[in-house]
């Protein structure tokens, strides 16, 4: 039996390539997605589904799909997948890790960077005209070497960070669930989350969205921090208390925030869009050409490997093989 695969938006043509090949594919070639009815009526005969962080993967819409066997997402992030509803109903859920990492890490140092010497702020007073001579303390910013850098979350993405820092000669702590055997062999130290927040002169945050992680960057976090301390957040944007931090960054009790993702993505709150001592990108942090041309292949390999009856290379929830 021809199996049936629905890819729920654009992709790199790359995966199309490759899915064509393993079945029948209802390619929905464009950036807006499926409107919720759309989405049901689409899932309702297919085996597989290629689907973007944007798109809600819930328990009705695996209901209104008897057949899935997959849900590939083009992102090593999840949180837009019921996983537990998945596993009920035996779907494999899969992600994209490894590929966008060094990609991700290499867009956290650049807001690192651009926060520190305010360098979106000061393109804005050159290109409005309002450049009229050089002075001592224009658009003074944060030194990066020397200083410390703070990692909440010690995983793939942290751990790149983290490599990326000693090039800059900084000093590298960094707090998580649980401490990694190799910290020490890093040039790592472990500290508490307290420690981290209160020690950093930058804090970049590389943890997942879950029940856990949830606004766990908040007001009692951003009080801890040095107010010549900046925060960086390329994980998901429901991690941090966004008002808290608008506040924060208004009251100058923070130097400075480089965000690219946001608490309602594509809405950014007009607090944070009225601050100048902010870096704002929308979630392109893994935006290479190459990386999102891999992970989209990678999602494409993901479903194409449960349809034609193998394991996949990246099942996130692999009790259900
Ligand atoms: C992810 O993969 O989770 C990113 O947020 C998009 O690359």
């Amino acid at each position: 039996m021809t199996k049936k695969i629905l890819v729920t938006r654009h992709v790199y043509p790359e995966a199309i390539e490759l899915l064509q090949g393993c079945g029948e594919l209802e390619y929905h070639d464009s950036s807006s997605g499926l409107d919720r009815d759309t989405m049901l009526r689409a899932v309702a005969d297919k085996q597989a589904v290629v689907c973007q962080l944007t798109d809600p993967m819930d328990a009705e819409v695996m209901d209104a799909a008897p057949e899935l066997k997959v849900i590939a997402n083009v992102a090593v992030g999840f949180d837009n997948i019921d996983v537990a509803a998945a596993t009920e109903r035996g779907i494999v859920v899969s992600n994209t890790p490894g590929v966008l990492t060094d990609t991700t890490a290499d867009f956290a140092f650049t807001l690192l960077m651009a926060a520190a010497r305010r360098v979106t702020e000061a393109e804005r007073f050159l290109r409005d005209g309002r450049w009229q001579q050089w002075e001592i303390d224009m658009f003074s910013g944060q030194d990066i070497n020397h200083h410390t850098l703070g990692i909440y979350g010690l995983g793939r993405i942290g751990r790149c960070m983290a490599r990326r820092a000693t090039g800059f000669d900084m000093r590298v702590i960094y707090h998580d669930a649980v401490r990694a055997d190799y910290d020490e062999q890093l040039g790592l130290k472990f500290v508490d989350k307290e420690t981290l927040f209160r020690e950093s002169d930058f804090v970049s945050i590389h943890v997942p969205l879950n029940d856990e992680t949830r606004h766990c960057v908040g007001a009692p976090e951003l009080a801890l921090m040095k107010p010549t301390a900046i925060l960086i957040n390329t994980s998901r944007g429901p991690v941090v208390d966004e008002l808290a931090l608008a506040q924060a960054l208004a009251e100058k009790r923070i130097a400075g925030a480089g965000l690219d993702v946001y608490e309602n993505e594509p809405t950014v709150s007009p607090e944070l869009l009225a601050l100048d001592n902010l870096v704002m990108a929308p979630h392109i942090a893994s935006a290479s050409v190459k990386t999102r041309t891999r992970m989209c292949v990678m999602a494409a390999e993901n479903a194409a490997a449960v349809i034609n009856g193998e394991r996949p290379p990246n099942p996130v929830n692999p009790e259900v093989l």
